[in-house]
Formats: structure tokens, C-alpha cells, sequence
């Protein structure tokens, strides 16, 4: 095949004048004549100019919407309006036909509107269309920038283990990893399944994150990050909740709440500013988007930002750093509160948050992110380390306008005892966890880490509003499709 310029190069780049080659998929093709070509490496489209009465009207009959063609050409300053350079075509070739074999109109993305419910049942062709070519090339900048974050500030790209025989985390439901023909599992003694004779020699799960893991390389490398998949079989159908999602997880050594607080406030600036950058055409069809679909809600729904002054707003502002006491005294006296507008009424300390309460906090009391500290200890994990109090953890949430928690982390317990004592307490079994408890016995040392839900952070740069159309294959429950 000839060599191919990508649109993204044409429309950057001075070709005017050059005999190039394009490949790419028909979006829209008028009058005989005009071909808007998108190959996905920008949501800008390329005019192809034809000339209809040289060329073959074989030709000319199977490029029809979504015909993935090839096509040489000379580059012009265009003649019309809306775009600068033009290809005036002087050789075609279909590759693959689309409506013309199929029948009119049978291409499932016609040139129209379309919902986001309806897309998602093709999420196998929604790449194509602006919205999610917008948001999979905004996933990808985000993905790219999270590395470069970690890779100059010297940590190290650690690879937890998707498979896991551990399931102390808490975080969550496990699915079952199993070679058994479920039908017919060999049984033990006490009529279980008898997972010694499993794949593994005992029962594994998928994991639910990966900072076990990443805690042991910690305390050897001193900054590790994770990024992987993780999985949790929570029967959660919310618009923030996926059954597989991909989470970031830095690990520090030799650092305090407080320098695993400013990580995570400067690594969200670092992501937030590269995709603004980075983004920028992307970013303006999305914002104009949510404007148009803004526009039939009611004014108090708005939200209060465009876009990307919203993105913008989180790279110039402090994170407000709040304790969960103090949060919970917010909330019991807040308004909506009091006129029983929450669905969880917060009667007293020591009530696990609700997304309400937190996007109460960030988007009508402190109105921008905010990282919650020492939660109690009974609500959270038991790796968190105890502070002075006895009552509360050094734990941080950080919470966004629109999602709520956006990442999740904590200073952890590296005192051997105190961490016993705690395990104890949550019935957690010493056996199955003195792989762990080895980084405590063998020069242990403070040290703090966070997650961050990469699919949130997602949404929020793109300003969906539903996590299934941030994730090119979203799995929730009743749903894996493709
Ligand atoms: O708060 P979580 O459960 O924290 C952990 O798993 C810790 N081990 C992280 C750490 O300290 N290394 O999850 C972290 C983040 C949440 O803040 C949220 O953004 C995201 O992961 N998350 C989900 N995203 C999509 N779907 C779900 N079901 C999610 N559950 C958590
Ligand atoms: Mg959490």
C-alpha cells in the first residue's frame, strides 16, 4: 500500500501543492462530489473533492456512509468554507463497502443524532462517530500523561497481578477465578468445594486493586505506581460504577498523609492541564455538546462551568483539605439535610458518606475538589494507619464536582502491632496475610499511597455523565457484551 498521511498531519502541516495519500472512513459524501473522510487521528474530517464526470460511476455508486476508502490526491487551499485544505482525488479505491452492499440506510450511523443508549448497544461502531472518537482519544492523552507523570518523577511502573489468591482488601465482592467444571467441583470433607484440588491448589479471585502488591515493591524501590484492571462484583448500577475498571496506584515510601495528599493534587493538575494542551479539539466538540444538551434542562441542573473553564478552574485551585469530622458537622447542619432532601439522612458521626453528601461538600459548600481526611476507622480498611485518637484513620478521599470520590487513599500502618491488632479486630487471618505482614517484620517504614478510578477521571475531563461511555466495552451487572 502506498504510504497514507494521517488528517491530523494534513490539516497541522503545510502540504498544500503535495500529491498525498489518505485512508479513512466515509462520513458523509454530497452532491457526487464531496467526501468528508475521518480516520480517527483527529474528529476533524478531510474534504475530498471528486471529479464526477471523469471518474467511474461504478466507483462513485460504493462510497456511500461508512465505506472505508483510499484515496490520492493533490492538497489545495479549499474553495469553500469550513475547512482550510481540500484533496482534489485523482485515484479512488473502496476497500470496503458499507451501504452500497447492504442497502440504503443499513449502516447503523447514518448521519444523524443518535442517543447514548443506542449507541451503547453498538458500542462496536461507536468509535466512529465524534462523541466517543472525542472521548477514546482524550482516554488515551490521559493514560499517556498518568506514565509521563510517574516516569519523571522517577517511580517505577509496577505489574500487580490481575489473578489473586488474597482477598483481604475489603474492598469489595470477588469474582471467582476457577479451572473446576462448575457443575461438578470435587468436595471436601465438609461438603464445600475443595479448592486444593483447583488450578492453583486454592481458591483465587480476579483482583479488586493492586496496592497489596504495590506496597511490597514500595518498600524496595521507595515510588511504585500500578495501572491495571480491577474488578469488583458489586451489584451497583449507578452511572459511576463499573464491574471492571482500571485504577492508578502509587505506592510511597518514607511518606506521610500529607505528601500522599500533595502527589495526588499535583498528579490530577499534571493529567488535567496535558489533556487541555493536548485536547483541544476534542475538548471543544465535547463542551459544545454538553451546552446543546444543557440547554433543555432546567437552569439549576446547568452545571456552573463551561468545560474546559471547569478543567481549567481544578488546575488553578487549591484542593480544599477537610476532615471527615468536620465535614460530618457541615452536613448534619446543611439544609438539605435538615428538609430530609438527602435519601441518607447524616444523624452522626461515624455515617459512611453517601455521593450526595459528597457532592454536596465539593459542588454547594467548599464549590471545588476536595480531599477529605481521618475518616473513622470502623469505615474503612483495615491497612489505614490508627491515628493518636484510637477513633479515626489517616485516610484521604478526594472528591470532584459531578462524581464525587474521584480517588482513594490513606497514610498506611506499618507498626507490626498495631496493624495485628487491627486484623484482629476485622477477623482478618494472620496466616493467610504473613506475606504482608513480612514488609512490617523486615525494615518497614512510613508510608502512604492512594487509587485513583481511572474511568472517573475520565468523565470528568470528557464531562459524560455516565461511566459505561468512557470504557470502550463497559461490564456492569447483567451486561458483557463484545
Ligand atoms: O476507594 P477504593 O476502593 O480504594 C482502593 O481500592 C485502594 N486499595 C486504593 C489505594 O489506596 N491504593 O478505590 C479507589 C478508586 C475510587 O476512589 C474510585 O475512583 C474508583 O477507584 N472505583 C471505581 N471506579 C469505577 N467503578 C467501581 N466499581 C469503582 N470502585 C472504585
Ligand atoms: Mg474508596
Amino acid at each position: 500500500m502506498a504510504k497514507r498521511t494521517k488528517v491530523v498531519k494534513i490539516i497541522a502541516d503545510d502540504y498544500i501543492g503535495q500529491e498525498l495519500t489518505v485512508a479513512g472512513w466515509v462520513r458523509s459524501f454530497r452532491q457526487n462530489r464531496f467526501i468528508a473522510l475521518n480516520d480517527g487521528s483527529t474528529i476533524k474530517t478531510l474534504q475530498i473533492v471528486i471529479d464526477f464526470e471523469n471518474e467511474d460511476p461504478e466507483v462513485i455508486k460504493l462510497i456511500t456512509v461508512g465505506a472505508a476508502v483510499k484515496i490520492s490526491g493533490k492538497i489545495v487551499a479549499s474553495q469553500g468554507r469550513g475547512q482550510t485544505v481540500e484533496l482534489i482525488a485523482s485515484e479512488i479505491k473502496v476497500l470496503g463497502v458499507s451501504d452500497a452492499e447492504q442497502g440504503p440506510g443499513q449502516y447503523p450511523l447514518q448521519p444523524k443524532k443518535h442517543s447514548l443508549e443506542y449507541l451503547r448497544e453498538i458500542a462496536h461502531l461507536r468509535f466512529r462517530t465524534n462523541t466517543f472518537g472525542a472521548i477514546f482519544r482524550i482516554r488515551h492523552h490521559v493514560a499517556f500523561a498518568i506514565h509521563e507523570f510517574f516516569h519523571n518523577k522517577g517511580f517505577l511502573y509496577m505489574h500487580s497481578p490481575i489473578i489473586t489468591g488474597s482477598d483481604a482488601e475489603g474492598a469489595g465482592e470477588m469474582f471467582k477465578v476457577t479451572n473446576f467444571d462448575i457443575d461438578d467441583t470435587p468436595k471436601g470433607e465438609d461438603g464445600k468445594t475443595d479448592f486444593s484440588q483447583d488450578f492453583f491448589g486454592k481458591a483465587t479471585n480476579l483482583t479488586v486493586s493492586g496496592q497489596l502488591e504495590a506496597e511490597l515493591a514500595a518498600l524496595a524501590f521507595s515510588e511504585v505506581y500500578t495501572f491495571g484492571p480491577t474488578f469488583r462484583a458489586e451489584n451497583s448500577h449507578t452511572s459511576r460504577h463499573l464491574a471492571e475498571f482500571w485504577m492508578i496506584e502509587p505506592e510511597v515510601a518514607f511518606a506521610d498523609l500529607n505528601d500522599n495528599m500533595d502527589l495526588a493534587e499535583e498528579m490530577l493538575k499534571y493529567v488535567i492541564k496535558s489533556v487541555l494542551d493536548r485536547c483541544g479539539d476534542d475538548l471543544d466538540f465535547l463542551e459544545n455538546r454538553l451546552i446543546d444538551e444543557e440547554k433543555v434542562k432546567p437552569t439549576n441542573e446547568r452545571s456552573p462551568m463551561p468545560l474546559k473553564e471547569k478543567l481549567q478552574f481544578c488546575v488553578d485551585t487549591d484542593f480544599e483539605r477537610v476532615t471527615y469530622t468536620r465535614a460530618i458537622d457541615i452536613l448534619k447542619n446543611c439544609k438539605p439535610n435538615k428538609k430530609g432532601k438527602f435519601q441518607f439522612k447524616i444523624e452522626e458521626w461515624g455515617a459512611d458518606l453517601q455521593s450526595e453528601h459528597e457532592r454536596f461538600l465539593v459542588e454547594k459548600h467548599f464549590k471545588k475538589p476536595v480531599i477529605l481526611t481521618d475518616y473513622p476507622k470502623d469505615i474503612k480498611a483495615f491497612y489505614m494507619r490508627m491515628n493518636e485518637d484510637g477513633n479515626t484513620v489517616g485516610a484521604m478521599d478526594i472528591l470532584f464536582p459531578g462524581i464525587g470520590e474521584i480517588v482513594g487513599g490513606s497514610q498506611r500502618e506499618e507498626r507490626l502491632d498495631v496493624l495485628l491488632a487491627r486484623m484482629k479486630e476485622m477477623d482478618i487471618h494472620e496466616d493467610e496475610m504473613s506475606w504482608f505482614l513480612d514488609t512490617r517484620r523486615f525494615g518497614t517504614c512510613p508510608h502512604a499511597g492512594f487509587g485513583l478510578g481511572f474511568e472517573r477521571l475520565i468523565l470528568f475531563v470528557t464531562g459524560m455523565a455516565n461511566i459505561r461511555d468512557v470504557i470502550p466495552f463497559p461490564r456492569f451487572p447483567g451486561s458483557a457484551e463484545f
